[in-house]
């Protein structure tokens, strides 16, 4: 089968389509012709070597998220898994290929009327959006902040705190157009990375911060929260905040600030099942929408990254086989 493998760690050129055998699945696996692969944050993370100390090495065949039909099963599954249209986690690795296998607690069944670049846009990172409202005690009323709304996790919590009645949901980005997408999708108030944002009724305090960006700014924005503020960081993609930054909690002891950090592997899977189906189901009725930024064929993964690195990406890039 046709896969992506990272011949040589840094740039997207060093990722290489080679030809592999197809997987088989072992206990408890499936095996899935794949349909559509998500490209994700992490996957560049990998392909950068900034994950060397985990033992990733030169070969590794990348990928998190596919979605396809379930084409055999291995021992102890039962046997219906096979025929059916199915999105699934593959772990760090496995998914930039034409076949892959997953756990088959990591498979969930596809709705009607659900794409397979929809699945792989929202499967990983609704969830994180989800849970992170969830970990912040989010409740109508409240003032939102999205940090870093752009993408796919960003795009989920905008709409799932639009959709909670939050009082204001406001939103850092790089630009004018992207900010007027993300109004669309339930943002009050657009502003700049560093938050700034013109007008009278700019918020300039909020109950709720969701962080996908951390980074030298994240101080800053702890300033921001109102007494009993909450701020939860699920990403780092602009870097590492500074050691020092719960200098600033500690300072403002008085306001009773919340720091959270949150990944969904904290959550059972059952609970991640349960959500990610209800999701699903949304996306596939329209309630809940994803953005796919581009569909690119599988043997054009380098430039899905460069698209990734040169900061491109609205949503989600999904290869296909
Ligand atoms: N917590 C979890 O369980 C979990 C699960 C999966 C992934 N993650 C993490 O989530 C992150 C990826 O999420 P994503 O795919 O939604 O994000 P993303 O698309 O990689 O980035 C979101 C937005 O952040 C802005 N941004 C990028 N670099 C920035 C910088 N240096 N300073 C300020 N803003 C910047 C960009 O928008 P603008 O250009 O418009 O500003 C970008 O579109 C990764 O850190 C990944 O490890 C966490």
């Amino acid at each position: 089968m046709k896969a992506v493998v990272i011949r040589t760690f840094g740039d997207p050129e060093g990722l290489e389509v080679v030809d592999l055998p197809a997987p088989e699945p072992g206990p408890g696996q499936v095996l899935i012709g794949v349909e559509a692969i998500g490209v994700g944050g992490v996957d560049a993370v990998i392909r950068r070597g900034a994950l060397a100390a985990y033992g990733f090495r030169a070969g590794h065949l990348l990928g998190s998220e596919v979605a396809g039909t379930v084409t055999a099963v291995g021992e102890g599954v039962d046997a219906a898994w096979a025929g059916r249209r199915v999105w699934a986690f593959t772990g760090l690795s496995g998914g930039y290929a034409e076949q892959a296998v997953a756990r088959v607690e990591d498979v969930l069944a596809l709705p009607d009327g659900l794409t397979g670049e929809d699945a792989v846009t929202l499967g990983g990172s609704g969830l994180v959006a989800h849970f992170a409202l969830r970990k912040a005690h989010f409740a109508a009323g409240e003032t939102v902040l999205v940090r870093g709304a752009a993408g796919s996790i960003g795009i989920t919590a905008v709409q799932l705190a639009a959709r909670g009645g939050a009082g204001a949901v406001a939103v850092t980005t790089s630009s004018e157009e992207r900010g007027a997408r993300l109004r669309e999708l339930g943002a009050t108030h657009v502003l700049d990375r560093s938050g700034r944002g013109a007008g009278p009724d700019v918020p300039t305090g909020f109950d709720v911060v969701v962080d996908v960006v951390g980074g030298p700014g994240l101080p800053d924005v702890l300033d921001t929260l109102h007494a009993g503020g909450r701020y939860v960081l699920v990403g780092v993609v602009g870097g590492q905040p500074p050691e020092d930054f719960g200098a600033r909690l500690l300072r403002d002891f008085r306001k009773s600030l919340t720091f959270a950090a949150f990944s969904t592997d904290t959550v059972p899977g059952p609970d991640r099942q349960t959500v990610r189906a209800e999701q699903f189901a949304e996306a596939a009725r329209g309630d809940l929408r994803t953005v796919v930024h581009a569909v690119l064929p599988l043997g054009r993964a380098a430039d899905a990254h460069r698209a990734m690195d040169a900061g491109e990406v609205f949503g989600r890039v999904v290869l296909t086989p």
